[in-house]
């Protein structure tokens, strides 16, 4: 049906005859000349028809946008003043000698010049994804699969497959649940993860194993989550965590070269304790070059926790940001962030403005004043290492809510005052995350997965120290998202109950999610470690798109339903009672 792609005919073409299929992208009649500009997934060319050639003048002059058409004609050259530099075939354009019409086309209900709503755009996610920088999105995305299993093929990686129709993989969501027809009343769990198969994979012996595949989870999304969602999925035995990263860095970095033509460098490694220290978060966008700094020494005395209501009985923490554009910042400003910083729990954002630092306590305009003397003013312009012109921003809380609010407020400073690194990529790890996370109630929960084993290889210690310790986790991190994630894992039946204890499942519990495992780990189960890469956040950064629904062909509203086939959607009573099923709201 076609000879050549619009997008790819030039110059060299000029007196051939093509064949072209495509859409009309754009119809414009001066009565003479029709102009037609004619679409498919390679480009746009531009199409002439002549009122002298009567029969294809009529048949074009009925033509619709997007409607779906066949070209037979002769490539020409454009005069200079009709050149298009804008488009790749913009010297050339196609004397129409015969059409074919396979499609007249409705009226579209989208408006590609204008920006339509996002439901709408859902709605007709076909009609959408006409559009060249989607399309786009998804050519990407299939050059780095592409990548990726060449990558991972030439490296012994087998590609299994692992079941969708399942038991719960907790990764900390909800599961959605499959009804079974043969057993009413039971139900399967679609896979949050492939992460109990591809151990159990290790265990049977496969020693290197990945898999591009989705992965299911009922949880609030974000505009970096989606219900259903890709992995590139990999797991290996007998490699340390290290050496997995390092396969995982190489992958990375062959992407980013591959795709962007961008030479990552080596990745920097810090802890989570770290990361939490100097970021305020476990994922810190490294583009944004401020730190938070410690003023705990400064001001550790009863005087100055009674100041800033601190409860010395807590794990507290004295924070502080230095932001170079002080002047920038009003009071109306100051006032601002600190109505921001409240919604992370933080009762007070204090600030020190260093006008002339030189004079002492008179060059400065501070909500501290009161408690600052020169020695302490010299005390924090040496360790911050301010300048005139800068403004200190400073919270007093627990460890947690300093952490949350200046983490929150370097984001917010950094993207108000676009003070990032620009066309840069700096990627991390972090490692060493805590084992558990304690809720108010006192219970505790894997921070990875539960599957996790933890640093210090003496199972006492675990017991004894829970909220210290340590597990072998790794996050892959590339300007501020977290693409990645993964660990070392527990290869002893006996630890990996003792984990299930700690996070209070029951014995019973144990046995019934997870007694298959349990039982396999007892036949010779190997050392092995993994991660899964999210697939869909990497093209996210390639794309640069801050939205996941731009990277995926057919996604989710953020209530997770689908708009254009309407699911999720009511089933037949008939079907319902095939299952056992009888609902109860409506
Ligand atoms: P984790 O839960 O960290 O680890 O997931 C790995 C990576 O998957 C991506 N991701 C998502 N992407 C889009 N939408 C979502 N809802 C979503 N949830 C996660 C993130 C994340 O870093 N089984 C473990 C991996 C392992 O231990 O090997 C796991 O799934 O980029």
């Amino acid at each position: 049906m076609r000879t050549k792609y619009c997008g790819n005919i030039r110059i060299i073409d000029v007196y051939k005859s093509v064949i072209l299929s495509g859409w009309v992208n754009k119809i414009r009649n001066f009565g003479q000349f029709i102009f037609l500009d004619l679409r498919d997934c390679t480009g746009i060319v531009q199409v002439i028809f002549e009122s002298n050639d009567h029969f294809i003048f009529k048949k074009a002059s009925t033509l619709k946008n997007e409607s779906c058409i066949q070209i037979q004609g002769v490539v020409q050259k454009r005069s200079i003043k009709n050149k298009n530099l804008k488009l790749n075939t913009g010297e050339i354009e196609i004397l129409a000698k015969k059409i074919n019409i396979f499609n007249i086309s409705d009226p579209l209900p989208l408006d590609y010049l204008n920006n339509n709503s996002d439901d709408l755009r859902l709605k007709y996610r076909y009609l959408d994804l006409r559009k060249f920088a989607l399309i786009e999105n998804l050519k990407v995305r299939n050059q780095v699969t592409y990548l990726v299993r060449n990558f991972m093929n030439k490296k012994n990686f087998l590609d299994i497959e692992t079941p969708f129709l399942t038991k719960s993989t907790p990764e900390g969501a909800r599961d959605y649940l499959i009804p079974s027809r043969n057993y009413p009343g039971k139900f399967y769990a679609l896979p949050q993860s492939p992460q109990l198969f591809k151990q159990l994979l290790m265990i049977s012996g496969v020693d290197k194993y990945y898999q591009i595949v989705k992965c299911f989870r009922d949880e609030d999304l974000r505009s970096d989550r989606q219900p259903e969602f890709t992995q590139i999925d990999i797991e290996v035995s007998f490699m340390s965590s290290k050496k997995i990263r390092n396969i995982v860095e190489k992958l990375i970095k062959k992407i980013w070269f591959k795709i962007l033509n961008y030479n990552l460098n080596k990745f920097p490694t810090i802890s989570f304790n770290e990361a939490m220290n100097r970021y305020g978060c476990d994922k810190p966008d490294l583009r944004n070059p401020m730190e938070i700094i410690d003023i705990l020494k400064i001001f550790n005395k009863k005087k100055f926790f009674d100041f800033f209501k601190i409860n010395s009985e807590k794990k507290n923490r004295m924070g502080l940001l230095s932001f170079s554009e002080g002047e920038k910042i009003s009071r109306k400003k100051i006032e601002k962030y600190c109505n921001y910083v409240n919604q992370f729990g933080a009762k007070n954002l204090f600030y020190i403005k260093i006008k002339q630092h030189e004079i002492g306590l008179d060059g400065i305009q501070s909500s501290i004043k009161s408690i600052l003397n020169e020695k302490i003013l010299n005390k924090i312009v040496n360790q911050t290492k301010a300048k005139n012109g800068d403004i200190l921003f400073i919270i007093a809380d627990t460890e947690k809510i300093v952490n949350k609010s200046l983490g929150m407020l370097r984001i917010k400073l950094g993207d108000d005052f676009k003070i990032f690194e620009k066309n840069v990529w700096k990627p991390l790890w972090v490692i060493n995350f805590p084992m558990f996370k304690k809720d108010k109630f006192g219970n505790f929960s894997s921070v990875h997965h539960p599957f996790t084993a933890y640093k210090k290889n003496r199972n006492k210690k675990i017991v004894n120290n829970l909220e210290n310790s340590i597990s072998d986790s790794y996050d892959l991190v590339i300007n501020g998202y977290e693409i990645g994630g993964g660990s070392v894992r527990i290869h002893d039946a006996k630890i990996q109950k003792k984990i299930f204890n700690i996070i209070g499942l029951d014995e019973k519990d144990q046995k019934e999610k997870f007694g298959f495992l349990i039982e396999a780990l007892k036949y010779g189960a190997p050392p092995h470690a993994g991660i899964a890469l999210g697939l869909d956040r990497i093209i996210m950064l390639l794309r640069q798109t801050n939205n996941i629904r731009d990277v995926i062909a057919f996604p989710k509203t953020t209530s997770a339903s689908c708009l254009m086939t309407k699911a999720p959607s009511q089933v037949k009573n008939k079907d319902l009672n095939d299952l056992g099923i009888n609902i109860s709201v409506e």
